[in-house]
């Protein structure tokens, strides 16, 4: 499949799991893909992994309205237009809502959740000027159903899911061709979670709940992304995809 031959496509935490199988995944169906991670360590080893000539990355705190701003003056004078945005980059902080400090709570947040307020903001005219402009929200299952000791993470990941909903509503209204969706993986076996799935007594906890019996692989994320990028969503927006091994099934 060549599904995103010619398209321009800006994945967040591409430097690392999901983000770098989403990559992978995109350029191998013909994207010039553009890898955004803070880490600029990681990313010409994964820039390097991806098939085909010429994608970008770009070292980029998400959090920062600063360097958004950036990227986009890049972008607009680069290609004059983004097809597909892939929020993904996110990460988890995971206690009782008795010990988590205000800091903590506020960096999730700006993370998981300020950041796709302010992509979504700042590159909308990029995405409009595509004609078929595709976002893609990484949200989680904890976006969905709660956990104990996911406070922080649950509600910055429900707040994607619901953020996500409220962009399809604004582009279907303002008739920009810009589509939004979210997607909710469960257990992922990245680096992220590589320490947890390490230790066999976690690893089987974590995994008592899932009807399948085994974390999902980031590329199976991918598929899932890139589903949603594509014209074969042409009439989804607004939608939630969980891929999840049954877990929020039951
Ligand atoms: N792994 C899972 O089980 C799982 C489950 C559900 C949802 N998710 C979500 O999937 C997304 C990717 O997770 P992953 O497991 O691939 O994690 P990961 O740690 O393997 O990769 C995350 C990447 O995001 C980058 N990043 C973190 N903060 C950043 C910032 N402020 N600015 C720019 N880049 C930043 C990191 O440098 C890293 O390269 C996250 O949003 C996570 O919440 C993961």
């Amino acid at each position: 499949m060549n599904r995103f031959e010619g398209r321009i496509a800006l994945v967040t935490g591409a430097a690392s799991g999901i983000g770098l199988a989403t990559c992978a995944r995109l350029a191998s169906e013909g994207a010039h893909v553009l890898l955004a991670d803070r880490d600029a360590q990681k990313l010409p080893a994964a820039l390097a992994a991806l098939s085909g000539e010429g994608h970008e990355s770009h070292v980029l705190d998400v959090t920062e309205e600063a360097g958004w701003l950036a990227l986009a003056r890049v972008i607009g004078e680069r290609h004059g237009r983004l097809d597909v945005l892939v929020n993904n980059a996110g990460y988890g902080s995971f206690a009782p809502i008795a010990d988590t400090s205000l800091e903590t709570w506020r960096a999730v947040m700006a993370v998981n959740m300020e950041s796709i307020f302010l992509s979504t903001k700042i590159l909308m005219p990029l995405l409009a000027a595509s004609g078929s402009g595709a976002i893609v929200n990484v949200s989680s299952i904890r976006g969905i159903i709660a956990g104990v000791n996911t406070g922080s993470y649950s509600a910055s990941k429900g707040a994607v899911r619901m953020f996500t909903k409220v962009t399809a509503l604004e582009c279907a209204a303002a008739g920009n061709g810009v589509r939004a969706n979210s997607i909710h993986p469960g257990h992922t076996a990245t680096p992220l979670t590589a320490e947890a799935y390490a230790d066999p007594v976690i690893a089987r906890q974590l995994l008592a709940d899932v009807p399948m019996g085994r974390p999902g692989e980031a590329e199976e994320i991918a598929d899932g992304i890139a589903f949603l990028a594509s014209d074969d969503a042409r009439y989804m927006t607004g939608s939630e995809l969980v891929v999840d091994g049954g877990k929020s099934a039951q």
